[in-house]
């Protein structure tokens, strides 16, 4: 059976709640999202750069709380990209663990926020089929599979299919999102997988000459022509949009504790300026042979996720046991995934960890501790600062890390056991290079990495603490323009462009 399911717990989005009262931005000064992206988008020959907008969620919705999972839940932060659909900007949710793209709809009627922006349905071309996400957890998006003129940056796609989204559960609203910019590889996207079941493209006459039917085995032929005409924004834009390098990489700004860090970008077709590839650690992608190959080129085997194999995890510098709940057949790897919002490990490494960590996990804030995955031959490790949150609010005396349980992998499903959402793509420069989409063996698919921990992250993460007054929580900034994204505070040794901490930017105290 080399069918992916689809269902839930294959998409895992998860978000930490956070404590306090964070006050709304001012609305009177804030500009319009057109704007926001006509000001701080560039455009160069090869490639297009667009700010990551950050914003924390409603506060009210996620008092008391001490942790919850499921992008439906009390989101914490999220990072947001600007794209033009059907017309109107609208802000979504990088996430590099999904495949598909989905917006609210104006014809929403469940679970959208008033003051959401909307994707207007007047211009959508409905397919017929219907669609529903499922998150971790069970939050689900639900609506229609259809298609429109989707641009970035002054890029335009014609015909991109995406779900408009009339009923939802998940709170993504709250973060100030309008749906998910899924950034994952097309074998995964619901969206094309239902219309490559329902659709009579490939039984026209002259065309595949074959009822698919639902049988996927008998149309296996036609699945890899399919993504370029079904498949996900990112794949067919940067095959069909000319850019360089068939690639995009991520940098996450720190929105706690200091608030700075790297420039939240997202450079879609050649790295960010001033960083070289050379620079990165790059390794390949995990394939699965659960795609029949193309048969011209029968030995092809298809990455289904950003996953990548880890070396091995160390805590404080000490390389930790391996996990004994799954197969030993299974290599160690780990998903990068912006969509998870801390650091998923297997259950019994997690519970080794908490228990070095402190009783019940509970540390003190200012004592560092530095967890590294080891890929490619070399330790990316995750900056202190992002590595902790509070147990309560008003207290920045005791911490917990940002570490939960994953289901250990089975032979048969994914075999990542560790999902590395945000605290370590704060800590990286992230390259997802695609290659070649439908013929992998001929330009693979890998990842880069680049370290953006600075050398006195510990006593950063000690001054941090002490800046915070006795019965206060660590500042956070919510930015609802991008504010000082692209006046670049300076590069760091590596060149990854560095986040001014001010900006124009609202700075929200709790309490
Ligand atoms: C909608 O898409 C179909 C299939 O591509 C096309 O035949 C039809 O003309 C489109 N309708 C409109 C209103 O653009
Ligand atoms: C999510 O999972 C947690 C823990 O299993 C549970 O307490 C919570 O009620 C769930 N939330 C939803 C919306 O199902
Ligand atoms: C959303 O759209 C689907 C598909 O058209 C429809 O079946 C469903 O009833 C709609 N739901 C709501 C809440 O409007
Ligand atoms: C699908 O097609 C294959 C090849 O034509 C055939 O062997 C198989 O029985 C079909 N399966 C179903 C469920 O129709
Ligand atoms: C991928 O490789 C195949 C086989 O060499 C080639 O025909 C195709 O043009 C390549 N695709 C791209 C986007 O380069």
């Amino acid at each position: 059976m080399w069918w992916p399911k689809y269902g839930v717990g294959m998409l895992t989005a998860t978000f930490l709640s956070c404590y306090g009262a964070a006050t709304p931005a001012p609305t009177t000064e804030t500009p319009s999202l057109e704007e926001i992206a006509r000001r701080y988008t560039r455009r160069t020959a090869g490639g297009v750069h667009l700010p990551i907008v950050r914003q924390v969620a409603e506060a009210s919705r996620r008092r008391g709380l001490t942790s919850a999972i499921g992008l439906g839940d009390f989101v914490d932060v999220v990072y947001n990209v600007l794209i033009s659909v059907g017309g109107t900007t609208i802000p979504l949710a990088l996430d590099t663990g999904t495949s598909d793209l989905w917006v609210v709809s104006d014809k929403c009627t469940q679970g959208c926020l008033s003051g959401q922006s909307a994707y207007p349905q007047a211009s959508f071309n409905y397919s017929g089929a219907d669609a529903k996400l499922f998150y971790g957890n069970s939050t689900t998006a639900s609506g229609m599979i259809g298609k429109d003129t989707v641009s970035l940056a002054g890029l335009t796609l014609q015909d991109q299919y995406f779900i408009a989204v009339n009923q939802t559960n998940t709170k993504l609203g709250l973060t100030g999102s309008s749906g998910i910019f899924g950034l994952g590889f097309p074998v995964t996207s619901v969206v094309w997988f239902k219309l490559w079941r329902l659709s009579d493209y490939f039984s026209s006459p002259g065309k595949q000459g074959q009822q698919t039917s639902g049988n996927a085995s008998s149309s296996a032929t036609s699945i890899h022509r399919t993504w370029s005409v079904f498949g996900p924004l990112p794949t067919r834009f940067v095959t069909a949009a000319q850019l360089t390098l068939p690639m995009y990489t991520v940098t996450l700004q720190r929105d706690t504790k200091q608030v700075g860090g790297n420039v939240g970008m997202l450079s879609i077709g050649e790295m960010p300026s001033g960083v070289s590839e050379d620079s990165l650690t790059w390794v390949p992608i995990r394939a699965y042979p659960w795609l029949p190959p193309p048969p011209d080129s029968p030995d092809e085997v298809y990455p289904y996720n950003w996953e990548v194999l880890l070396d091995d995890v160390y805590l404080d510098g000490v390389k930790l046991p391996r996990s004994t709940l799954s197969s030993p057949f299974i290599t160690l790897s780990a998903l990068i995934n912006s969509g998870n919002s801390i650091l998923h490990g297997p259950p019994d490494v997690v519970r080794n960890i908490q228990s070095k960590l402190g009783i019940n996990g509970r540390f003190p804030c200012s004592e560092p501790h530095t967890i590294a995955f080891s890929i490619g031959g070399k330790l990316f490790p995750v900056d202190p600062r992002d590595f902790i949150q509070q147990v309560i609010g008003n207290d920045v005396t005791t911490c917990t890390s940002v570490l939960g349980s994953n289901n250990p992998p089975s032979l048969t499903g994914p075999q990542y056991s560790w999902s590395l959402g945000i605290p370590f793509l704060k800590s990286v420069l992230a390259a997802f290079y695609y290659g070649n989409i439908t013929h992998p063996s001929h330009d693979p698919p890998k990842m880069g990495f680049l370290s953006t921990v600075p050398q006195d992250a510990a006593a950063q993460l000690v001054s941090a603490v002490a800046a915070v007054k006795a019965g206060d929580n660590f500042p956070y900034i919510s930015e609802v323009a991008p504010s000082g994204t692209f006046k670049s505070a300076g590069t760091a040794s590596n060149g990854v462009p560095l986040a001014t901490a001010a900006g124009h930017a609202t700075q929200t105290g709790f309490s």
